[in-house]
């Protein structure tokens, strides 16, 4: 689609949900955000606005341990508003051994993952768990949320123990978080 005829139904979409934040006395800055972002690269979206940073938040991590990597130059930004104390990284996460390897001074406690990671090819989500297990403690866990059946990774890895959750039928598309962790 040609991006003059995206940026106008865009501007329609965006319109209608002032109209109604308005209406309904309320501000819908993410879904604004989500909706450009997934109408110019819908492989590459997700809520991509911190839900889950803010869940670890609640729940007690500091924000200045945080490392958030981020393609979408608009929501690192948000993410950088939104948690100051935090690390943000404006990257390619299928990067993250280069990405991150000089950044971290001591091993990372956990890798928590949003990505869409099955639609990646395999070769590019065993580097992906790879560089993180690198980046990591001994037996500190690769967290990924995913809305696909299977896991993302294959479970019969050697050396790679996998565990999954029910699904979280609360979330729609019902949604299951794996948890992998190096023997
Ligand atoms: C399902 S969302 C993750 C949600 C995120 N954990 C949160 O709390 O908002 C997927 C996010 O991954 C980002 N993304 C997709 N591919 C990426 C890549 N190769 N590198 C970095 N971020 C990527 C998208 O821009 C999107 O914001």
């Amino acid at each position: 689609m040609p991006l003059q005829t995206l940026q106008v139904i865009e501007k329609h979409i965006e319109r209608r949900i002032r109209l109604f934040e308005q209406k309904n006395g309320i501000r819908l800055d993410d879904e604004v955000h989500f909706i450009r972002s997934w109408m110019r690269k819908p492989l590459a979206i997700g809520a991509g606005t911190g839900p889950v940073t803010e869940a670890l938040v609640a729940k007690g991590i500091d924000p200045a341990r945080l490392v958030l990597v981020e393609f979408n130059p608009i929501f690192c930004r948000l993410l950088r508003d939104r948690y100051p104390q935090a690390t943000v990284i404006q990257g390619d996460a299928y990067r993250l051994g280069r990405l991150l390897g000089t950044l971290l001074r001591d091993p990372a406690a956990a890798v928590v993952s949003g990505l869409p990671l099955v639609t990646k090819p395999l070769k590019m989500r065993l580097r992906l768990i790879e560089d993180a297990f690198h980046l990591m403690a001994p037996l500190a866990p690769f967290i990924q949320f995913t809305y696909a059946v299977v896991s993302p990774i294959p479970r019969n890895l050697t050396g790679i123990r996998a565990a999954a959750s029910e699904p979280v039928w609360m979330n729609l598309p019902p949604a299951r978080v794996w948890v992998y962790r190096k023997d």
